[in-house]
């Protein structure tokens, strides 16, 4: 161990991909953080979230799968069905599986995950959070370290700067000024119910999307660890963009979105009008489907801000990697931070960090660009019309999403 001062490192945003990433550099020896959040706590929004074998391996390594897999629903496929009388299966995708990945996927509430998170955080030495401090720009930025201003025009140093800020990054504008999250017009409102309320068919396996060319999908996943509770969800078009104030607006209209979740009940199988027969208004979500632009980078041209999550590569949620993505952008980056640390002895640190980091942010970009084929490919196949009855020929092949060796995509980044 050398005894040199560790190099600081400021993440802002203490939301899954900020508490995520302090674990990730942590278990690599970088125990010199502070985390920013501009709220007084972390962000809990939505509800649940679906985690697949990816994410989990690296839940896994940082502390946190043992804790959260007694909190969780485990399951391993998703199911989509027509809402014809017989609820016809019309296709499955896969989202875990011990045998063949190492890990069932699991349903769990964020706060769950959150709370695990925090409670690793606090179990360590060497890491902070400041809540009430938010990001606003940064004043400058040299080979040793950035310096930035908070909205309350205090400043701080350090030498690394990670935006984990979410998909309306502050942190991103100093990198693209002009890039703003685009509106996909599509929405999405979920809710909690009991499941028993539904009366399932007794062979009816859940997450189930059942589609109707009308109305849109109609999604039903359960959730808590016995699977006593669903989530219910339904997806469709939806052309006006509001501001956030607007949309707020719109999520505190609790009556708007039950009849958003009711709207069309009678064209879906009965377990629809059940399942909407009583929604609790305190579980209601809404989701509005934002994208961000595709970034030609993710790291300054100095190289000492960064941008990973939501923050960089906000993505629809067709698969579902969403949250999935994040956890590998924070792994590797936490990896390839730590590998260039144990070299650091070595000359021309700042040159040989920019290239290892353009690196990882290029091998990055092309794993979200394959999630967004897989998410087009998935969007045809579910075409109205589109009957195709699954087929075993027919099966998606998801060993490169479930299956990638980490250790070793960061070592050959390292190289
Ligand atoms: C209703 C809803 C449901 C969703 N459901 C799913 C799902 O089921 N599965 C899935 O994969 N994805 C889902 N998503 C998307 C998912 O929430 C994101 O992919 C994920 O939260 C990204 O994590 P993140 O940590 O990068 O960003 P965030 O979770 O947005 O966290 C960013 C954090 O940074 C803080 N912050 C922001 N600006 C500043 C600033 N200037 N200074 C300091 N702190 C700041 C925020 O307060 C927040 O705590 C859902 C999103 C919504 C809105
Ligand atoms: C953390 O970083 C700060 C700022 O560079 C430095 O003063 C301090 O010594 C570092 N702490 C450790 C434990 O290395």
């Amino acid at each position: 161990m050398s005894s040199a001062a560790l190099p600081k490192i400021a993440i802002v945003g203490a939301g899954l991909s900020g508490l995520a990433l302090a674990l990730a550099l942590h278990r690599n020896g970088l125990t010199n953080i502070t985390i920013y959040e501009s709220r007084p706590a972390t962000l809990d929004i939505g509800g649940a979230i679906m985690l697949s074998p990816n994410a989990l391996k690296i839940l896994d390594a940082i502390g946190a799968y043992s804790r959260l897999q007694p909190r969780s629903y485990a399951f391993d496929t998703l199911y989509f069905r027509k809402s014809d009388e017989a609820i016809t299966l019309v296709d499955t995708f896969e989202f875990g599986s011990a045998e063949k990945y190492g890990y069932p996927a699991l349903r769990v509430y964020r706060h769950e995950l959150i709370d695990v998170l925090h409670e690793l955080i606090r179990e360590k030495d060497g890491i902070s959070i400041e809540y009430g401090k938010k990001f606003s720009r940064v004043l400058s930025e040299t080979k040793e370290q950035v310096t930035w201003a908070f909205a309350d025009e205090s400043q701080a140093s350090a030498s690394f700067l990670i935006g984990a800020d979410g998909i309306h990054s502050q942190v991103r504008k100093y990198l693209h000024p002009d890039i703003e999250p685009r509106f996909t017009k599509g929405i999405g409102v979920t809710a909690a119910v009991p499941t028993a309320q539904l009366q399932l068919p007794s062979d009816f396996d859940t997450p189930v999307t059942l589609m109707n060319s009308k109305y849109g999908a109609f999604v039903i996943a359960k959730q808590l660890r016995d699977g006593s509770e669903v989530l219910i969800g339904k997806q469709r078009r939806f052309t006006e963009d509001l501001n956030k104030e607007g949309w707020a607006d719109m999520l505190r209209n609790k009556q708007w979105c039950i009849d958003f979740l009711r709207e069309g009940a009678s064209e879906f199988p009965p377990l629809v009008a059940n399942a909407v027969s009583n929604i609790p208004e305190n579980k209601i979500n809404l989701w509005p489907f934002y994208v961000v632009p595709k970034l030609d980078s993710w790291v300054s041209a100095v190289g000492k801000v960064v941008i990973l999550g939501d923050a960089a590569h906000a993505i629809p949620p067709t698969a579902g990697q969403g949250v999935n993505q994040a956890f590998e952008d924070i792994y590797t980056f936490a990896g390839v931070m730590g590998a260039l640390q144990r070299r650091s002895a070595a000359q021309d640190d700042a040159d040989r960090s920019s290239i290892v980091l353009k690196r990882w942010q290029t091998g990055r970009q092309q794993r979200v660009d394959k999630i967004l084929e897989l998410n087009a490919m998935i969007d045809k196949r579910r075409l109205p019309g589109q009957d195709s009855i699954t087929n075993e020929k027919d099966e998606f092949q998801l060993g490169w999403l479930y299956n990638l060796d980490f250790e070793q995509t960061i070592a050959d980044w390292v190289a």
